[in-house]
């Protein structure tokens, strides 16, 4: 078989590209141990009564950081309401007490699935004061449409 020349040179640059880049990530992995992000946090999805989602709802952690800790459920969540003052940051820790479902603050880049089993967080700083609605990206059930909840952000 005849390979031409520019075949030879882009088959070099191919096949060199992609065991460069394993190299680089063996190294960061093996030897330097370089993860992803993991938010592998479990919970019981059968027995979110006896976990930390016995009471959901919103703790303050400091003067201006809040934990909410919500379960998602078909077709809601709990708690439905959440307040707090502007310029607040909320930790979110969510978990799914059936199905798959999602935990998303339109116009922010809080965008989460709520898988059961896990608890999923994200964090977010709400600089403007107003209502947020959250809403279920992920199709559920009968009564996905009709999933949301609020949160409340006074002046
Ligand atoms: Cu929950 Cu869609």
């Amino acid at each position: 078989m005849h390979l031409h020349k520019y075949e030879k040179i882009w088959l070099i640059f191919g096949i060199g590209s992609l065991v460069l880049f394993l190299a680089v990530l063996g190294v960061a992995a093996f030897a330097f141990g370089q993860q992803p992000p993991s938010h592998m946090a479990k919970v019981d999805a059968q027995n979110l009564e006896e976990s930390v989602f016995s009471e959901p709802g919103l703790d303050q952690i400091n003067e201006d950081t809040y934990r909410a800790r919500i379960v998602a459920m078909a077709f809601g969540y709990d708690p439905g309401t959440i307040e707090v003052p502007v310029g607040s940051t909320v930790i979110f820790e969510v978990t799914s007490s059936d199905v798959v479902h999602s935990f998303t603050i339109p116009g922010t880049n809080v965008n989460m699935m709520i898988t059961p089993g896990h608890v999923n967080m994200a964090e977010y700083t709400f600089d403007e004061p107003g209502e947020y609605l959250v809403l279920c990206n992920e199709y559920c059930g009968t009564g996905h449409h009709y999933m949301q909840m609020k949160i409340e952000v006074t002046p």
